[in-house]
């Protein structure tokens, strides 16, 4: 992909003079990590600060440009915002924009910035511009609506499903870890986690917690004493919440935890279908 240079200087400097503190750029320093990402620092950090419309959407456009030379300055400085302003543990903010952060990238590198995407996207995730209405559109089906439809008559015999949803299994739970920590999943031993935690984590789960394995195990042997299943479904989302560590391995691990669960378990079928967390990055 050839990239213009000039027009990415220019829409900074627009930006910049905006929203940031004049600059006098020079495409020579472009070769560098250092100006590009400091200019879009300042950008987001506009954005963030004023939570303005107008800020958060030129700081998109910036982080689009700069996307187009190179994306690791945009997750470098992404990063490097997130540990500024404290808004998550270290660790937490090198991991989810790493893990998230390529996915979101090329999202903005397809949208239409100025032409409403880029208030949508501020919308959304700094609620910096007002909602944007929904802009209406034909839906083409494959084949149209069969006509006449007679739904099927019933038996009037009544039959237990059991329906598993979002069970966000945690196999690295661990009893008696911090329940109230500042992660976006307590109940797991961090290297930084108190050795005396203010609410250490019950048995059957926690409030800012996944689900114990020992949770799910022992729902299933609890269900049979209030209902005959005929059969089950599962609407997906079986990993947990750790999205700033998780990795193919590490879904695959919990989703055969999970199954094998349902095995022993269940002695009915199980119809299954993928969540959102079923995939990586989420
Ligand atoms: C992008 O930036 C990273 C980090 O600064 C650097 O290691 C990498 O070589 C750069 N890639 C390109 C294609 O310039
Ligand atoms: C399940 O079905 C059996 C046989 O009909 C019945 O004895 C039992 O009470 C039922 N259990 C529940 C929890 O409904």
């Amino acid at each position: 992909m050839r990239i213009r240079v000039p027009t990415v200087i220019l829409s900074l400097v627009v930006a910049s003079a905006v929203y940031a503190a004049p600059v006098t750029p020079n495409p020579s320093h472009l070769e560098k990590r250092g100006w590009a990402a400091d200019q879009l620092e300042k950008l987001f950090t506009k954005a963030i600060s004023t939570l303005e419309c107008g800020a958060c959407v030129a700081a998109l456009v910036g982080a689009k440009d700069i996307a187009y030379l190179n994306k690791n300055w945009v997750l470098s400085a992404v990063t490097g915002l997130c540990k500024q302003f404290k808004i998550m543990p270290e660790d937490v903010c090198t991991g989810l924009v790493y893990s998230q952060g390529p996915v979101l990238i090329n999202a903005v590198m397809q949208a239409n910035l100025l032409s409403g995407d880029g208030k949508i996207i501020c919308h959304q995730i700094l609620g910096a511009c007002p909602a944007q209405g929904v802009t209406s559109g034909a839906l083409s089906f494959p084949k149209p609506k069969p006509v006449n439809i007679q739904p099927p008559t019933h038996s009037g015999n009544l039959i237990d499903v059991l329906h598993l949803s979002d069970w966000h299994v945690d196999n690295e739970y661990v009893v008696g870890a911090e329940g109230d920590c500042n992660r976006p999943l307590c109940c797991r031993k961090y290297a930084d986690s108190p050795l005396n935690p203010k609410r250490p984590a019950s048995t059957w789960g926690d409030y800012k917690c996944d689900s114990p394995i020992k949770l799910g195990v022992d729902l299933l042997k609890f269900v049979p004493k209030v209902a005959n299943i005929s059969f089950s479904i599962l609407t997906g989302d079986v990993p947990p919440h750790d999205i700033w560590l998780q990795t193919k391995e590490s879904v695959v691990i919990v989703e055969e935890i999970a199954y094998n669960t349902m095995q022993e378990g269940l002695a009915t079928k199980v119809y299954p279908t993928v969540g959102n967390h079923e995939t990586g990055p989420v």
